[in-house]
């Protein structure tokens, strides 16, 4: 159980939540929702006992397990295997260790001490359910898309969406009795996804998860939490609802708008009385009449209600790309191998001016590899690739790698102005503030961002770039719906060239990309609806 009781957090000065009490039995499904920046992370980070809160507490019962929206296995676990970080959920790792040393020793050594020790620890782990608990935990990680040979590789060799599943599998198997989990399905694929929530739905504790995801929302959770602070000035307030997010959002949607209709035409009557009262109210004959007639306007007033602010929407535009030749890009023969096996090889595609290309490929397959190459990010073991004249690339990475963490987002964004290209404070700001990134904001560290302000922030920094390619590996995960559309929105008109990764489907639809490359095999077609069926796949 977890119980929030007048429970008030601060972050960076302000009140992100304000005395909000809340309970969260065993079996409870409650999903927290709220733009970007609200501040749902920080009130996770409260709940998980990482943060203190400003007032009030937060009484937890039982094991506790907490994903991170961002969340990095420490590097000193890199030559671990990952099925070890899985189990060591539940401290199963040590017993194997222990278990090998003391088989060692016997080896060694094999007197009658020695084998009776190593025999009894054995015997305990077996009864204990230690082996079954193995198979457990590789099914469990299978369930997340990890393969049972990718699970025995040091953490250190795999991807970062592969690492936050291992993550993910080591939170779930440890079986705790509450989980708090911050965007579970960043990274995961449609089949991952389903398992997750299959695996949520049946989860016997108390379950509470942020997320933008509709689909998680409306099947895996019974009860909404929104964190609802409008704009950046205003101290959050916690609604709580019953029911999937889509009834809460039409139920929402249904005050506002009742209430905003209440509110026109209490506005209309008293503008309507004041003409009068205008137009008598000079006439000694008719002073009484406009007496009357101000008392009654002051009645109204007294019982006028206030629209609640919908949600603020952000409207982004891209600046025209630069002219640039026919061909965009041609790549040839690319191949990338981390010490293994090439993770793919013989890539071969180009791209005409304002062509889409999509590349889908299920995890592991290298999409991320294969951008990282095109933004000269790391290099392709063989093969290569050449822009087309005047060709400048933007590169949005999934894991916001390439934010300077110290730094303010106006330097973040001022450094990534081209040289030779003059644009003034003003300009920059403008920019941030088409993602609502503005005021007090533009200068606050970026690494202490929100997930998608993060987003946010290296998005904008894309367009001082005088781009005519993007490279996007992900960009609309932890994007609020409204801000998702958005960015689509200004995506779907801008005519340069995109290479796109995403398992966004809805996103894809609307970009409506011309081909697609298929990892890691490497076939070019052209796209057709029909792919869009394995957009989520990858
Ligand atoms: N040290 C800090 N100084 C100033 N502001 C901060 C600091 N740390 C966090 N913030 C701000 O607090 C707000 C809440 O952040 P939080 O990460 O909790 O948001 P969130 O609701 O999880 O958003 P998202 O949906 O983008 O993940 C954000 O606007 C963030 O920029
Ligand atoms: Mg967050």
């Amino acid at each position: 159980m977890l119980q929030a009781q007048g429970l008030s957090v601060e972050v960076g000065g302000r009140l992100v939540v304000e005395r909000a009490d809340f309970t969260v039995m065993a079996r409870d499904k409650v999903g927290i929702v709220g733009r970007n920046g609200a501040g749902k992370t920080s009130l996770f980070k409260v709940l998980g006992g990482a943060d203190e809160p400003k007032e009030g507490k937060v009484v937890r019962s039982g094991g506790f397990g907490y994903l991170s929206q961002d969340p990095r296995i420490d590097a000193a676990l890199d030559a671990r295997s990952s099925v070890t970080h899985v189990l060591s959920g539940r401290g199963i790792d040590d017993e194997i260790v222990r278990i090998e040393k003391l088989r060692i020793a016997m080896e060694e050594t094999p007197d009658e001490r020695n084998v009776g020790r190593y025999t009894r620890a054995e015997e305990e782990f077996r009864i204990s359910g230690g082996y079954g608990a193995e198979s457990e935990a590789r099914s469990m990680a299978a369930g997340l898309g990890l393969p049972t040979d990718r699970l025995d590789m040091p953490i250190g060799t795999l991807s970062g969406g592969e690492r936050r599943r291992v993550e993910l599998a080591r939170i779930l198997f440890a079986g705790s009795d509450v989980l708090c989990l911050d965007e579970p399905t960043n990274h995961l694929d449609v089949d991952a996804k389903s398992w997750l929530m299959g695996f949520l739905r049946q989860y016997k504790g108390a379950l509470l998860v942020i997320s933008h995801d509709l689909d998680l929302l409306d099947e895996a959770i019974t009860r909404v939490l929104h964190l609802d602070r409008p704009a950046e000035d205003d101290v959050g307030e916690i609604v709580e609802y019953r029911g999937t997010y889509s009834q809460y959002l039409r139920a929402r949607a249904d005050d506002e708008h009742r209430l905003k209709r209440k509110a026109a035409v209490q506005s209309k009557e008293i503008a309507r009385l004041q003409g009068v009262v205008d137009r008598f109210g000079a006439k000694a004959t008719k002073a009484a009449m406009a007496h009357s007639m101000e008392k009654r306007i002051a009645r109204l007033e007294g019982q006028r209600v206030r629209a609640p602010e919908s949600a603020r929407t952000i409207a982004v535009r891209f600046p025209d790309p630069p002219p640039c030749g026919q061909t965009v890009i041609e790549a040839s023969g690319l191949c990338k191998a981390y010490g293994g096996p090439p993770v793919f090889e013989d890539i071969d595609f180009d791209l005409g001016r304002g062509e889409r290309l999509l590349v889908l490929g299920l995890n592991g397959a290298g999409k991320t590899s294969l951008l990282r190459i095109l933004a000269g990010e790391t290099t392709a073991g063989l093969g290569h690739f050449e822009f087309g004249y005047q060709v400048t690339a933007g590169y949005y990475a999934q894991e916001h790698d390439n934010l300077r963490t110290s730094e303010s987002l106006l330097t973040n964004i001022r450094d990534a102005v081209p040289p030779g290209i003059d644009l003034g404070e003003t300009r920059l700001r403008g920019l941030l503030g088409m993602f609502g990134l503005s005021g007090e904001k533009v200068f606050q560290d970026s690494g202490t961002l929100s997930g998608g302000e993060k987003t946010k922030l290296a998005l904008a920094m894309l367009m001082v770039g005088r781009n005519n390619l993007l490279l996007l590996d992900e960009p609309t995960n932890n994007l609020d719906p409204a801000s998702r559309r958005a960015v689509t929105n200004a995506l779907v008109d801008w005519p340069a060239a995109l290479i796109l990764v995403s398992h966004d489907i809805d996103f894809v639809r609307q970009l409506a990309p011309t081909k697609v490359l298929l990892m890691p095999d490497g076939d070019v077609d052209y796209f057709s609806d029909e792919w869009l069926d394995l957009v989520e796949m990858s």
